[in-house]
């Protein structure tokens, strides 16, 4: 299974750096989303971040020209008719990743994979409005894509083992180190960090210290690189109430309810770094 065009679906965020880090790897992207101008806010983060690395001396002009040769934008689900895998990051919604598969299914051609890089969606699920649940799998980056190494690559039931192995060939000559996982709510990275996050979250709310000390605690005392509100706020206090509401319904276990504070600043607006907002103010 040669993958050599690729179609990126979300152009926010987590879009952005997988579709920088494809065509960085040497693959032909096309990067989507459902309006011109965020395509090109995707495209906007990408230039800006591969210069960056042409000031560094870690990539030369002429690689970077190279890179945004190989990505174009769209804002046609009809692209995918000429791709060999799509990796679908677009809003964590189990009603919207539905109906992108299930066109990305009528569209693509028989060979593509449909990979998703949701964060704990059940891949089972969203396969199951294909024809194809053999080709479909979950690819999930850690933001930011650029520069954390690990893809967690999601078995749904039905995954070919072909499949996966092409997406693991993929994921290493992208430098990412890929790691197996089967498909149960929040995979492995979630189920592991989002409770930690929660439990910080709790540990404000219940008054046993303040933000900052126990970032500091987290990072001084287990040397993680931010502290877990931080972490929170980076990844979106939105996304961080998703995926806990995931984990408590996927598991029916209270150990997994969400702090109340977190729905609180989640129906603030609070959403983290994105709003300027969250436990910290960001200027
Ligand atoms: N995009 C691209 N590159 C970035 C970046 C971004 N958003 N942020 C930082 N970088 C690069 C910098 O340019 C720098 O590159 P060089 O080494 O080439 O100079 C490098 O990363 C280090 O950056 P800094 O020196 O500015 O800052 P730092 O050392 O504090 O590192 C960090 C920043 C990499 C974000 C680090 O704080 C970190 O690892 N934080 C934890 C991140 C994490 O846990 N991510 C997982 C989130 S969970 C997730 O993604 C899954 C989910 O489903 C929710």
């Amino acid at each position: 299974m040669a993958i050599k065009r690729v179609m990126v679906i979300g152009a926010g965020q987590m879009g952005s750096g997988i579709a920088q880090v494809c065509a960085r790897g040497g693959y032909d992207v096309v990067l989507n989303d459902v309006k011109q101008e965020f395509a090109e806010k995707g495209l906007a983060s990408i230039t800006k971040n591969i210069a960056r690395s042409v000031d560094k001396g870690k990539m030369t002009e002429e690689e970077k020209e190279g890179v945004l040769s190989r990505l174009t934008l769209s804002t046609n689900l009809e692209d995918a008719k000429n791709v060999d895998i799509v990796i679908e990051a677009a809003v964590e919604n189990m009603t919207i990743k539905k109906d992108i598969f299930s066109k990305l299914d009528s569209i693509a051609p028989e060979h593509t994979i449909l990979a998703t890089n949701t964060s704990s969606l059940p891949i089972t699920e969203i396969a199951a409005v294909t024809k194809r649940p053999e080709k479909v799998i979950g690819m999930h980056f850690m933001n930011p894509v650029p520069v954390m190494k690990l893809v967690e690559i999601i078995r749904g039931l039905a995954t070919a083992d072909e499949v996966y192995q092409a997406v693991e060939d993929m994921s290493k000559s992208l430098s990412k180190v890929p790691v197996e996982v089967n498909d149960f709510p929040g995979f492995v990275s979630n189920r592991v960090l989002m409770p930690m996050i929660n439990e910080a979250i709790y540990t404000l709310y219940e008054g046993v210290a303040s933000k900052e000390a126990i970032d500091e605690v987290m990072k001084l005392g287990m040397n993680h690189p931010m502290g877990p509100l931080t972490l929170a706020d980076f990844i979106g206090l939105d996304t961080c109430l998703y995926i806990m509401e995931t984990l408590h319904e996927g598991f029916g276990d209270d150990k997994y309810r969400p702090c109340p504070l977190l729905r609180k600043y989640v129906k603030a607006g609070w959403l983290g770094k994105k709003t300027g907002r969250g436990f910290y103010e960001y200027s």
